[in-house]
């Protein structure tokens, strides 16, 4: 009988303990990166993608190579989808053709349709929601250079809406840090999102209280994908909510400035703080290779 697969649709459904494994294999994956790797070897992956991308692109793709296997990029524009056949018509037809899928798009439910109507292993490549890939590499870079997170303090600054911090949330509920959200009130999570998650997350207005202790500074783009027609309104309201090298002096003195990229000097960080922090943040990038091979490894296993 076949068994159901495993998906990344949400770090809310991950555990603890999963997230161990995962960083457990893709630092596996990391050492050995050049020798042979095997786990997709004779499989075809699908990147369905409605958004823009490099990192989650590029990284992908060559982490399905590297593992012996093959990837399709499918700009949903390109395919039927684009014209309005149902995602759960798709999932079922590239179910029959393809092993996995990564899915980047707008709507959260559209991913978890995929996954349920496939049938095959489906990660969440970003959605209006959540972007998994994205904080789990964040968590694993941060503990490559400073040790555990449990017991940290992370502060995130800007949106503290969209996906990037949403996934965040969760994050700290599973592992155990301490989240700061400083954001204006209305560029703060849903009472629904605090309360799904638990304990461990702070939300405020004040930037610099938030700052103060922290070991992990992090910031996203003020204006998201999809949220282009509010961009002036944006930068107007978010203005304050930058990363700059005054706050970075009320962090603690070996605190780390991380950026998902791509970013928006003289907007959510400044040039001199992000170059000051590059190594850092390119560390960071490089690093969504190499988790997303652990969490293909750990699809799979
Ligand atoms: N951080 C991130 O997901 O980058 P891309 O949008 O370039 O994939
Ligand atoms: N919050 C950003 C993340 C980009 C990687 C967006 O959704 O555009």
């Amino acid at each position: 009988m076949k068994t159901s697969p495993k998906h990344l649709l949400s770090i809310e459904q991950l555990t603890a303990a999963e997230v161990e494994n995962i960083f457990h294999r893709a630092t596996a994956l990391k050492r050995s990166r050049g020798e042979a790797q095997t786990h997709l070897t004779g499989q075809t992956w699908a990147l369905i993608f409605s958004k823009s991308s490099t990192r989650t692109r590029v990284s992908f793709e060559v982490g399905i190579r590297e593992m012996g296997g093959e990837s399709l990029f499918l700009n949903a524009n390109d395919i039927q989808l684009g014209r309005g056949e149902p995602i759960k018509d798709t999932a079922r037809v590239l179910g029959r053709m393809i092993h996995g899928a990564v899915i980047r798009t707008y709507s959260q439910q559209d991913v978890v349709d995929f996954a349920q109507y496939s049938s095959i292993p489906t990660i969440n490549a970003l959605t209006d929601d959540e972007h998994p890939c994205q904080i789990l590499t964040d968590i694993f870079t941060y503990e490559e250079k400073r040790g555990p997170i449990k017991g940290k303090v992370v502060t995130y600054v800007g949106d503290a809406a969209c996906n990037v911090p949403v996934s965040w949330i969760f994050a700290a509920a599973r592992l155990g840090f301490q989240l700061r959200l400083a954001a204006p009130k209305a560029y703060q999570p849903s009472a629904e999102i605090l309360r799904r998650a638990g304990g461990h997350v702070i939300c405020t207005e004040n930037l610099r209280e938030a700052a103060r202790g922290a070991d992990l500074l992090y910031t996203d783009v003020w204006v998201s994908m999809g949220k282009e027609a509010e961009t002036a309104q944006r930068i107007k309201d978010l203005s304050d909510y930058q990363i700059n090298d005054d706050l970075v002096a009320l962090a603690n003195p070996d605190a780390l400035v991380m950026h998902c990229l791509p970013a928006y000097r003289g907007k959510e960080i400044t040039d001199a703080t992000f170059e000051a922090h590059a190594k850092t943040i390119f560390d960071q990038a490089e690093n969504r290779l190499h988790v997303q091979k652990g969490i293909l490894s750990w699809l799979l296993a």
